[in-house]
């Protein structure tokens, strides 16, 4: 779809829900979903930033996803060992900078925690757009580390405390990132479940019922289509639609 007369949002979040549901009605193991979501994750991340949005963040695995079974950690763990490297070797080659978001320390593996600061530091020049990867993520968890940092710095007096407002407070969040502009979350659940919650106070959010490894490139412009219909009011009253 030819995006030139849209309005394009900077920011775009997903919830990547549904993988399992999805394999099961297939009759297909949750493992199969996941793999299946994986994919569909390399087409549609690519697709985002060839239509000019800047950043795109993604719920992968929550501090919380590790209640689930072992055999579910270890399968999406080793996905992420076996196969994300080839994966940002992609972006990398589209001058996407990779980030992620979440405590880079145990319960994820070694393995995992090293990958994810090898692409970091490897993509850390380019300026083409920004993929945010929440791994081992809680939006708590995010607002509570962005205090300790705060007052770390007002302990130490390197910061006053007259001088920490709404919009510098981005800056000690897991990553400095502008706010969102619109949230999908795939497979019906209508639900924000502690994802980039400071990030998305005035976000405009879309609920389909597409499990994520089906929501094609084709339900991503439908998506931006009922994005362009949203009337954004920032609490103000009158059509203002200066942020995209
Ligand atoms: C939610 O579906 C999905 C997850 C918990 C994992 C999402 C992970 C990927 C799409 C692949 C990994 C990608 C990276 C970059 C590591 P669900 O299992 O909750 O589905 P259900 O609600 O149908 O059970």
């Amino acid at each position: 779809m030819n995006y030139d007369d849209l309005k394009i949002p900077t920011h775009v979040a997903m919830i990547l829900d549904g993988n399992g549901r999805w394999a099961q009605e297939r009759g297909m193991s949750r493992s199969m979903g996941h793999e299946a979501g994986f994919e569909n994750l390399k087409r549609l991340s690519e697709y985002i930033f060839s239509k000019g949005i800047k950043v795109f963040s993604v719920y992968a695995f929550s501090t919380e996803n590790f209640k689930r079974s072992k055999a579910e950690v270890d399968f999406l763990m080793n996905l992420f060992e076996k196969k994300f490297k080839e994966y940002a070797d992609l972006l990398k080659k589209k001058n996407i900078r990779i980030v992620f978001s979440g405590k880079k320390e145990a319960p994820l593996p070694d393995g995992v925690i090293e990958i994810t600061k090898e692409v970091e530091e490897e993509t850390k020049d380019n300026n083409g757009g920004i993929f945010n990867i929440c791994l081992n993520y809680g939006g708590h968890s995010e607002i509570v580390e962005a205090t300790k940092k705060i007052s770390s710095l007002v302990k130490e007096g390197k910061l006053a405390v007259e001088d920490i407002t709404e919009e510098n407070f981005y800056h000690y969040l897991f990553q400095d990132l502008p706010p969102i502009d619109f949230l999908i979350r795939t497979s019906g659940e209508v639900r924000i479940s502690n994802f980039m919650l400071y990030q998305l106070s005035y976000a405009e959010m879309y609920f389909p019922k597409t499990y994520f490894p089906a929501f094609d490139t084709n339900c991503f412009d439908e998506a931006i289509l009922a994005y362009n219909k949203r009337d954004r009011r920032f609490g103000g009253i009158q059509n203002d639609s200066k942020n995209s």
